[in-house]
């Protein structure tokens, strides 16, 4: 019963799509790419060449890939017209607010030339997303401190030309790192696609409308800045910092699993992993190796294994199958990059930007697609007569 109206019991979810993008099965723990296990293209890919292989379903043999650099490459430049757009947010505006009304303007700079019924005009304004969103969330950032913005240096690879627009500051060049580019890049491997997640099925949505691809990606930043979904990584950090020392974990746990005090630990639990998440195992191992190739010693990062081991020991968790998430540790690893904390979601943007058009494109060459119209279970009145005024 519900109020007024009953419903069928047997009520289930239907699946939003199908998609041959990325396979979850979240009781095994496993995660594919387009049939590649996560731990394979970790270790051997490169953030450019998943998305390429995203994107297209095949690893790309070395012309395609090559090509497709070179597309990417001559994209990155944004039209000079952003930075007025840009220097109309306050400049202490969070960088995710930027980068939401970055993207909604991509539309109206390119919305005029736009084809959708164009399956290269389809593929060009996927390339051009992936090439822009680096340059355009160095840009929100650099506004953000009072820095002047800085043209892409094309003759640098993806990741690293991303770093040198974040952090290479006027006075000197940035002398990166490549424990750092190298890092930066397998953090956005791990982050690139993940099936349908809620900004992901948020693209996947706008995008059944016909909608402009720039303002479906815009609408996916929007549903990722949330703390329940990628606005995590950074709230991770800020309750690392707040629990402080590792000796403070446990009073942690226990507020935790008191549902009065509304404190989650952050990092922890997912929709569908119900085993760990294989991203996070990959980025645990990966936090202790940047760290010490940097020469970091974050005490942060004892309070995160504390807090992971301790959590792990408690029967509420276990109970709850919940594990550490791909969040948990990559605000400890983008904080030893130099990343600042308010930055964090927005790496998350740009490597899940990927997986965003990936699934766009997927989804407008599906003859089965509809506009999505998710249902409900109404819980509302049954049907009643208007009462007069003077009648109420
Ligand atoms: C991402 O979907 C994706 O694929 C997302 C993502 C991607 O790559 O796109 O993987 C990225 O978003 C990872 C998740 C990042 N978010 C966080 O780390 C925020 C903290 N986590 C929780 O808010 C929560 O675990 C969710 C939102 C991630 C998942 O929520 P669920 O599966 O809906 O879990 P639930 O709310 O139904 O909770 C089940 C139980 C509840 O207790 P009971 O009612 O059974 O007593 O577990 C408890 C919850 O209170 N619980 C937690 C908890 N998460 C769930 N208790 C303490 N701490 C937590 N983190």
């Amino acid at each position: 019963e519900t109020g007024c109206f009953t419903y069928d019991p047997g009520f289930t979810a239907t699946a939003a799509c199908k998609s041959a993008v990325t396979y979850i099965d979240g009781d095994a723990g496993v995660l594919l790419y387009r049939g590649y296990p996560i731990e394979q293209l970790a270790n051997n890919s490169s953030f450019l060449e998943v998305a390429y292989l995203l994107m297209h379903g095949e690893l790309p043999n070395k012309t395609e890939f090559e090509s497709f650099e070179h597309e990417v490459t001559h994209h990155t430049m944004m039209h000079e017209a952003f930075r007025t757009f840009l220097y109309g947010f306050r400049h202490d505006a969070h960088p995710m607010a930027m980068m939401v009304g970055m993207l909604g303007s991509m539309a109206s700079f390119y919305h005029g030339s736009l084809d959708l019924e164009d399956a290269e005009q389809r593929r060009l304004a996927a390339i051009r997303l992936i090439a822009k969103v680096p340059t355009i969330a160095a840009a929100c950032y650099r506004y953000s401190i009072g820095w002047p913005i800085r043209y892409p240096k094309n003759n640098l690879e993806y990741t690293t030309r991303f770093l040198h627009m974040m952090k290479e500051v006027p006075s000197e060049p940035l002398e990166l790192s490549p424990t750092a580019a190298k890092a930066l890049d397998l953090l956005f491997i791990l982050h690139a696609d993940h099936e349908q997640n809620a900004s992901t099925s948020t693209v996947r949505l706008v995008g059944s409308t016909g909608a402009n691809p720039y303002a479906c990606v815009a609408a996916g930043v929007a549903a990722l800045w949330g703390p329940a979904h990628g606005g995590a990584n950074e709230a991770v950090l800020k309750m690392l910092e707040e629990i402080g020392r590792p000796e403070h974990v446990g009073a942690a746990v226990e507020k935790a699993k008191n549902k009065e005090s509304g404190f989650r630990l952050m990092g922890f639990g997912h929709r569908v992993y119900k085993n760990f998440d294989p991203r996070a195992k990959i980025i645990r191992e990966m936090t202790h190796k940047v760290l010490g190739e940097l020469g970091v010693n974050d005490p942060l990062l004892d309070v995160a294994v504390k807090l992971e081991e301790a959590a792990l020991k408690d029967d509420y968790f276990v109970q709850r199958k919940l594990y550490p998430n791909v969040d948990f540790y990559s605000g400890i690893i983008y904080k030893a990059l130099g990343i600042p904390t308010e930055m964090f979601t927005v790496m998350f943007a740009i490597a899940r930007t990927a997986g965003w058009v990936s699934h766009w494109l997927e989804q407008q060459t599906d003859p089965e697609a509809k506009i999505g119209r998710p249902r409900q279970i109404y819980t509302g009145y049954a049907e009643r007569d208007y009462k007069a005024l003077d009648k109420r």
